[in-house]
């Protein structure tokens, strides 16, 4: 039926144009994507009568802009993905009761089309509770203002307006035959999350709402499964799933669901003024092999690429505006190597396997007190078996069928003909990219190209250090902060003022007074007399603060304004609904009379800034005749609003903004909305690592780096953004700094690198699928592959022997073969990617008998 339809096609429509030729191409597919059922049984989800092993992945859509989605799945697909996973953001959908937004960033549709069009599956998490660092936990923050409404529990707003949405959501999907049974490519919806740590603390209330969850979602008639992930006690028909770094030993509730994995963690994320931390892929690897050596059908990766919290999305406290998450697929979007070669290639291990897997029942051998086989054997003599050594220390030599195998510590060979290992997860062939960012100088298409900052023209704003305008209200003591903006902005101005005695010994020299302020959080600017005092500010574990600060009063009346901040609402947490924000306690130290409480004043409140109620950093408001002119922006100064022109950076890779001589505020390019900027730093006296032991548990804080550096340095403005010229930036400056510093960075990989020993069990995997599973030759090979448009222009370093060191830090040993320079020169060199083979001929492998011997090689890519 599809072949005769693309055959029409080419018969009577050659001389048509390309885009004929896709329309029938897509004709074709269409077609061919007919509807297919989706159920499950112990084992696996069984997709048209077939069951699946599956390797998913997490993109969020409104993590990255549309232009780059189709990049994103392409590249999750060549890693051997065969599932996208998103959540829905409900906040991001309806602005206010019934008032729907599905564009840009928001066209969920689109999106799920683009997966489709790969020929991928998807897994719709729909919530709508989500988490997952995103502001309020995805939940309109108007939500919580419709009167009697409590979150997440049995409470008659919440469910109303949860299953209100719900519907919306699978309507759409409905409408836009989405769903597999229609053709589409949704296999899997989900329902709430993680709501099993929480229910107890809502009592029978929450016992009833998880099973309405439940019920409800059931009701929807999508015709794939539900899931609830971190679910204890799920009613039938709803699949309970894993969400941990190990997820071997979880079993699900009922005998008659498969072991689905939603969240695997291959890294984590950061909070503001937090360390950066990263999850070895080793490790990652280690737990993939083992979920699916134990069992596992389905896994998903929390995230597969993480992205970027772009404007006031991040959830919080602190949660930084990059979400990179150390994922498989960086922020920018390309993909970090060697995490997402590494776990491409186990992909395919695992997928040698499935069948087997699949078709029979393992049977469990022990090889050692840390050490076993599971070994699935079918009907017809197909065998395929995961040797693991949990051992977090020693590597092990295990006689497995009269074979010996070496396996190092705390990894998994998969052998999908129970000889030969095609993979394990510690030893990585893949090679390493450095990832280094370039800067790129402004350059303002108003002036000659090619000149730095100063002397550019700028357009200045300023804010007033205190109330602008009228106060929209005054109350005795202080109202809390999220109730009063209700997060349309991050900012809210609380001022009042008292009067000091000209004999107060504060005024004179060498004493002063202090400022002693409390606050439920985030951060606050306290300014006196319009002059910058203190900051204060909570961290990713505690968001209220207290800190006091010396301040410089004058005789008679002072004026005292704080601007308290939010940096991202709470995401989770039982009751998270209701925690607040905003000064609780402001007192002045070391007055005669002792201690002057200003916390029962009157204060004044302004919600929001001047310039965000001009709205100056968009549309018209660029033209605003607020903005004044001058080559010299003001420096270290506070509550500036800063406007430049500038061209877009040259060259076609991803861009960062650097605001490492910046204090704290907002950014936006042409209107767009880049995010909060904060480059507070992380202690030094925590703990970091150079190089991150894979072996053992991992946990966040394990293998983190960046102590005493910025959390945040770059902020990722996607290409789409930019004009070739003309382009507006818009910082708001909170603190004060210099913007004249301001930098373009451009995301360059300079130098890949491989280390890949002489007897590395990696067999050629295809060669291995076509070969079938007899007669194989050990083939240790390694490539090397520059991005795009660049070439092998040096080799930095290379030896075959027992080089010593991580890429980057590569040195000789004591056994080293002289010519391996020159033979990767003669191999690699101008060329875009260069595959060498780790074996006589091309090595002098008869160096220093008896030592097993590596490859080292760094190339840099220009
Ligand atoms: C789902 O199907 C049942 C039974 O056919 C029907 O009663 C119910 O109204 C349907 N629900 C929706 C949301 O379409
Ligand atoms: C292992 O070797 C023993 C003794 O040579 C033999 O009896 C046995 O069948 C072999 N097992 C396998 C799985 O090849
Ligand atoms: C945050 O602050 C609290 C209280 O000051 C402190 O106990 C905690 O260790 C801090 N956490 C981090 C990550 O700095
Ligand atoms: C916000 O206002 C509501 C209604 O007045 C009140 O019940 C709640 O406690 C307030 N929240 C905070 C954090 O103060
Ligand atoms: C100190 O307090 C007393 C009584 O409350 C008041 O009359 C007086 O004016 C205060 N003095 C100053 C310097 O504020
Ligand atoms: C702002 O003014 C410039 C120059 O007059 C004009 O080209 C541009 O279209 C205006 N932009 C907006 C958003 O009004």
């Amino acid at each position: 039926m599809g072949m005769r339809k693309k055959k029409l096609c080419s018969i009577f429509i050659p001389p048509f144009t390309i885009l004929v030729v896709l329309t029938c191409v897509f004709t074709f597919s269409s077609a061919a994507a007919a509807n297919y059922s989706i159920t499950y049984d112990r084992r696996s989800l069984i997709i048209n009568g077939q069951r699946k092993l599956l390797i998913s992945a997490s993109i969020h859509y409104p993590r990255s802009v549309p232009a780059m989605w189709p990049g994103l799945v392409q590249l999750a697909k060549e890693g051997g993905v065969d599932v996208i996973e998103t959540y829905v953001f409900w906040n991001g959908h309806e602005l206010s009761p019934n008032n729907y937004y599905f564009g840009g960033r928001y066209d969920l549709v689109k999106f799920c089309k683009i997966v489709q069009q790969a020929g991928m599956y998807m897994i719709l998490r729909i919530g709508p509770f989500v988490a997952a660092e995103w502001n309020f936990g995805g939940v309109p923050v108007w939500l919580h203002y419709v009167p009697g409404t409590v979150f997440r529990t049995d409470n008659e707003p919440f469910k109303y307006y949860m299953q209100k949405f719900m519907t919306y959501i699978v309507n759409l999907m409905k409408q836009e035959k989405l769903f597999a049974s229609q053709g589409g490519p949704i296999i899997l919806t989900q329902v709430e999350n993680e709501y099993g740590y929480y229910e107890a603390a809502y009592g029978e209330g929450g016992k009833r709402y998880a099973l309405w969850a439940a019920r409800m979602a059931n009701s929807q008639n999508t015709s794939v499964p539900w899931m609830m992930c971190q679910q204890f006690d799920v009613p039938d028909h709803v699949i309970d799933t894993c969400n941990s770094f190990y997820c071997d030993q979880f079993k699900p509730i009922s005998p008659n669901t498969p072991k689905i994995w939603t969240e695997n963690w291959p890294g984590w994320f950061k909070t503001f003024g937090s360390r950066d931390p990263h999850r070895p892929v080793e490790d990652v690897a280690y737990s993939v092999a083992r979920f699916f050596q134990k069992g596992g059908s389905l896994h998903n990766y929390y995230m597969y690429h993480g992205g970027t919290n772009f404007g006031r999305t991040s959830g919080g406290p602190f949660i930084t505006t990059s979400y990179d998450y150390d994922a498989p697929i960086d922020e920018y979007g390309l993909a970090r190597l060697p995490k997402w070669g590494h776990l491409k290639d186990l992909h395919k291990a695992i997928k040698l396997c499935e069948n087997v897997l699949l078709g029979s029942e393992p049977s469990l051998l022990s090889l050692g007190p840390l050490q076993e086989a599971d070994v699935y054997e079918d009907m017809s003599g197909n065998c395929a078996a995961f040797i693991s050594n949990m051992d977090d220390k020693n590597d092990k030599t295990v006689q497995f069928r009269n074979k010996s195998y070496y396996l190092p510590a705390w990894s998994v060979s998969i052998l999908p003909d129970c000889k030969n290992v095609v993979f394990n997860t510690a030893k990585v062939a893949y090679q390493t990219s450095v990832v280094e960012m370039v800067p790129s100088n402004f350059t303002s298409s108003t002036l000659s190209p090619n000149r730095d900052l100063k002397g550019v023209t700028w357009e200045v704003y300023q804010e007033k250090a205190m109330i602008w305008g009228q106060a929209d209200f005054t109350n005795n003591g202080f109202v809390d902060h999220i109730n009063t903006t209700k997060d349309t902005t991050d900012y809210l101005w609380y001022t009042t003022s008292f009067l000091v005695d000209e004999n107060e010994d504060c005024l004179r020299n060498g004493s002063s007074a202090m400022l002693l302020v409390e606050s439920k959080g985030h951060a606050l600017h306290a300014f006196v007399n319009e002059k910058l005092q203190a900051t204060g500010t909570g961290n990713g574990t505690v968001s209220t603060f207290k800190f006091m600060s010396p301040i410089i009063l004058k005789a008679g009346k002072n004026d005292i304004a704080i601007l308290s901040m939010t940096v991202g609402l709470q995401n989770a947490g039982p009751f998270y609904d209701w925690v607040g924000a905003g000064p609780s306690s402001v007192k002045i130290l070391g007055l005669k009379n002792g201690t002057l409480d200003l916390s029962r004043y009157t204060w004044a409140h302004k919600i929001g800034l001047q310039g965000e109620h001009l709205k100056i950093y968009q549309g018209d408001g660029l033209n605003s005749s607020n903005w004044v002119s001058t080559t010299e922006p003001p420096k270290e100064q506070p509550l500036t609003w800063y406007k430049i022109v500038v061209d877009s950076p040259p060259g076609n890779e991803p861009v960062g903004l650097d605001v490492i001589h910046m204090g704290k505020g907002l950014a936006w390019l042409n209107g767009e909305e880049i995010g909060r900027y904060w480059p507070r730093k992380s202690s030094k006296h925590e703990e970091c690592v150079l190089y991150c032991n894979y072996r053992g548990k991992f946990s966040p804080n394990k293998c983190s780096t960046g102590c005493g550096e910025p959390t945040q340095r770059w902020y990722h403005i996607p290409r789409s953004w930019f004009k070739p010229s003309g382009n507006v930036l818009v910082i708001f400056e909170e603190k004060g700094g210099d913007p004249t510093q301001i930098r373009f960075f451009q995301r360059k990989i300079s130098v890949v690198c491989a280390h890949v020993s002489e007897d590395h069990p990696s067999f050629d995997l295809n060669y291995f699928q076509k070969a079938g599973n007899e007669n194989l030759t050990n083939k240790a090979t390694v490539q090397l592959v520059c991005p795009m448009n660049a070439r092998i222009s040096a080799v930095k370093f290379a030896s075959f022997g027992t080089p010593t060191g991580n890429c980057g830090s590569y040195a000789k040993g004591d056994c080293h073969d002289a010519n391996s320079a020159s033979f990767i020169e003669k191999v690699c060199l101008h060329r875009n990617d260069c595959v060498l083979e780790v074996g006589k001929g091309n090595f002098n492998t008869g160096l220093c008998p008896g030592r097993a011997k590596r490859l080292a090689v760094e190339v840099v890519c220009s």
